[in-house]
């Protein structure tokens, strides 16, 4: 039996900073941040946005009227929680009316929440074929202003509906997986903005890639051309372009310039969204997928996770029967749509999202999306559908 994402829906805010502005502001050449670090545009989450609206709207796209009884599983991976308690799945799934008997809650490993779900989900499935699971990827990432982590924010969500015979990506075997105990990004309680020890993160990125990697040609005696392409964590493009290279670095020329050449689709929609933490590495997946124009049914894809702390993981995904009729072009026309805000809104808005009082009522006249952030009332979020 097959089982896999049947289908795959993106959200982030209608707002966006140039990067080559942020850039002339910070008194770097714009450079630095366009190919140095591989981002021309980052997302602006506002404060009628947090993990809940971002995954409920991102979740909408995909969850239609009849997949209401189906559902019984709703995973949200995130770092970006905003209660110590309870989890963005029970809220989410109240948004978006699933029904009461159902399985809602909320994991935590950095950046690799998100994989975590779905292979909790694909063994859920393998036992209850009947049944659909509801991953989602939320997160807001944020550095200080003004530190070498602040041209590699952004925010979003990534929801993905995981069942037997999926309609778009099928899980190819099992995966391989490296943990280990590093300091290399954190966020204290108390934090909203993350705390990293940036060039050390690099590198340990990649070191959990080549563990990952060569542990599952061992396993599973892969080679690099099995693969018409990769997905890679993007916490931002230029990353991904070293996890490419290293993984074609043994390779003839051609084969090199070809894969170099694939992983362009795969940054597209990263390259204009910026980091959303555990919704990066399936955001490049959907970028690779409305983007590329040399995939095909049964065409093998390699994925790498990468959560700090940390967590790495290698899978692979076989495109299904008829995978185009899912892809439907709304992620494009969504970051199409998007208005750009000037570097002192972008500032500002940083500035009122670094606390949120017990009681505070948001303007949501501006927000023009289905769940909005409507107002903090004795602690308590209340979120509303807009349409
Ligand atoms: P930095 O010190 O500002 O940048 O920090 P740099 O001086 O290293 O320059 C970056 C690149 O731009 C370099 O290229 C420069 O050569 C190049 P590289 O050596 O990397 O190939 N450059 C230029 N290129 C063209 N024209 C120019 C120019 N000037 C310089 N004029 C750093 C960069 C990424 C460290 C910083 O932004 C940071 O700390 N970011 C946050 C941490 C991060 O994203 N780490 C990634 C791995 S960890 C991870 O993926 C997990 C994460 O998503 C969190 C989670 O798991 O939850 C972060």
């Amino acid at each position: 039996m097959k089982i896999g994402i049947d289908n795959i829906g993106f959200y982030t805010s209608n707002l966006f900073l140039d990067m080559a502005k942020l850039a002339k502001k910070r008194n770097e050449d714009p450079n630095k941040y366009l190919i140095g670090i591989g981002q021309e545009k980052m997302a602006v989450i506002p404060k009628t946005q947090d993990i809940v609206t971002l995954g409920a709207n991102a979740a909408s796209q995909i969850v239609t009227d009849d997949l209401m009884d189906e559902i019984d599983l709703v995973i949200v991976g995130t770092e970006s929680g905003m209660d110590n308690s309870k989890s963005a799945a029970a809220y989410i799934a109240n948004l978006l009316g699933l029904k009461n008997s159902i399985r809602t809650f909320e994991i935590k490993q950095a950046c690799y929440g998100a994989t975590a779900g779905l292979q909790m989900a694909k063994d859920y499935i393998q036992i209850h074929p009947d049944k659909k699971a509801l991953v989602i990827g939320a997160d807001i990432a944020k550095y200080g202003l003004k530190t070498k982590g602040e041209p590699t924010q952004g925010g979003g969500a990534v929801a993905m509906l995981v069942s037997a015979n999926p309609k778009l990506l099928a899980f190819d075997g099992d995966s391989t997986y490296y943990a280990e105990d590093v300091m290399d990004f954190w966020r204290p309680l108390g934090y909203s903005e993350a705390k990293v020890d940036g060039k050390f993160s690099t590198n340990v990125y990649l070191d959990f890639l080549s563990h990952v990697y060569a542990d599952y040609q061992d396993t599973y005696g892969a080679k690099l051309t099995d693969f018409a392409s990769f997905a890679f964590h993007l916490p931002y493009t230029k990353q991904g372009l070293k996890a490419i290279k290293f993984l074609i670095q043994n390779e003839p020329e051609e084969v090199q310039a070809s894969y170099l050449n694939k992983f362009e689709a795969s940054r597209k929609y990263n390259k204009i969204v910026g980091n959303l933490y555990t919704g990066s590495l399936y955001l490049s997946l959907l970028s690779l997928l409305e983007n590329a124009d040399f995939l095909k049914e049964n065409d093998k894809i390699g994925l790498y996770s990468y959560g700090s702390g940390a967590q790495g993981e290698f899978f692979a995904m076989k495109l299904v029967e008829g995978f185009q009729s899912v892809l439907t072009g709304k992620t494009k026309n969504l970051l199409a749509k998007r208005e750009e805000i000037s570097v002192e809104e972008y500032e500002k808005i940083y500035q009122s999202t670094l606390n949120y009082r017990d009681n505070e009522v948001f303007d949501v006249t501006e927000d023009h999306a289905r769940y909005v952030l409507a107002k903090i009332d004795d602690t308590k979020r209340i979120y509303i559908k807009q349409f």
